[in-house]
């Protein structure tokens, strides 16, 4: 399939895996590439720049295909080395980063001097139009359906998406709660030129995450996230555990006068534990409602392959048909 998206990065099919904290590594960023798409190393995830320059090569290693490198600007407990990373994803000969949080103007001179596509993810109309305004070749519209931030306006993609083709120039990939080929398909219909998947590709076999992380997704239906963060004006959609309860009756107990440091335990330095060590009751971790969708574990080929040929049925037969 030809899209803007898939022209712009150079790939097959117009399908992104988005940066993941402790799930975006060089062995799920490569086989998401290897298969056609394009997949994202998460950089922060990366404790140091001099890391980021290590996992770079090592997906170097793992493809000849581009891949990209996620640069996230949220609010974090100790202020990241944003230059040392920049200078590992140019240095690196990536082509594509994926921005999101904060929008990136302050590091937009040097991608883009560096010849890099800059895909900004965002989660309203104002900030992709924001995005466009200061170079972004492409944005990635984040509905409220996403796992992870959401923001703050709570418009679903079945507004957000066609507002976003009223507005927008650049080409945009339709962001959260994708799982498949219907999924596509539709985003197509909205005006998105591809898809960026979260939750789905945590759930394949080469995701380096621990198997309860998978089971956890498979066995979740959509009513299994929920919002938190929320009264912090930093929500993140989660998948449902004791501690993501125990954080929600903290919020309606403290009221506007929570803090962070409430919160703590819940959500600073969970995502190793639950990662790595499959601790799924150790806090909040993100999830999206498109849980509800996914039955399977796959392989990253087989689920874009799936996807492409199924989307390639239902444009060609069904909605053919409909209109023959
Ligand atoms: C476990 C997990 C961790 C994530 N970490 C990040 C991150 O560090 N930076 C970022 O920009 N997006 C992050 N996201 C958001 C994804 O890149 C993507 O936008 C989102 O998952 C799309 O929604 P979906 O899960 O419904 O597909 C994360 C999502 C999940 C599920």
């Amino acid at each position: 399939m030809k899209t803007r998206i898939t022209e712009l990065f150079g790939i097959e099919h117009p399908i992104m895996q988005g940066g993941m904290h402790f799930v975006g590594f060089a062995e799920l960023a490569a086989a998401v590439s290897n298969a056609g798409g394009i997949g994202t190393i998460t950089g922060l995830t990366q404790r140091t720049p001099a890391d980021l320059a290590n996992e770079i090569a090592k997906c170097r290693d793992l493809t000849d295909k581009p891949f990209a490198v996620n640069l996230t600007f949220l609010p974090t407990v100790s202020s990241p080395d944003y230059p040392g990373y920049v200078k590992a994803i140019i240095e690196g000969g990536v082509k594509v980063v994926e921005t999101a949080g904060r929008n990136p103007s302050e590091v937009m001179p040097y991608l883009k001097d560096a010849g890099i596509k800059v895909v900004h993810k965002c989660t309203s109309v104002r900030h992709a139009l924001k995005a466009q305004a200061i170079g972004c070749d492409a944005v990635s519209v984040d509905g409220f359906e996403c796992g992870g931030h959401p923001g703050e306006d709570d418009i679903p993609n079945m507004i957000l998406l066609p507002r976003a083709a009223e507005e927008l120039e650049i080409p945009f990939l339709a962001s959260g709660g994708m799982a498949d080929a219907r999924s596509l398909v539709a985003s197509l219909a909205l005006g998105a030129e591809g898809m960026n998947m979260g939750t789905r590709f945590i759930a394949t076999k080469e995701a380096p995450v621990h198997e309860n992380v998978k089971q956890a997704i498979v066995a979740a239906s959509e009513l299994d996230t929920r919002l938190v963060m929320r009264p912090l004006r930093n929500t993140e959609r989660v998948l449902t555990n004791d501690a993501v309860e125990r954080l929600l009756e903290k919020e309606r107990t403290l009221g506007a006068s929570i803090k962070f440091e409430d919160i703590i335990e819940e959500v600073a330095g969970v995502y190793p534990k639950i990662m790595i060590d499959g601790e799924m009751e150790a806090g909040a971790w993100s999830c999206g409602m498109v849980a509800g969708l996914i039955h399977d574990i796959p392989t990253c080929k087989d689920l874009i392959d799936g996807i492409m040929a199924e989307a390639d049925s239902l444009i060609k037969s069904r909605l053919a048909g409909l209109v023959a």
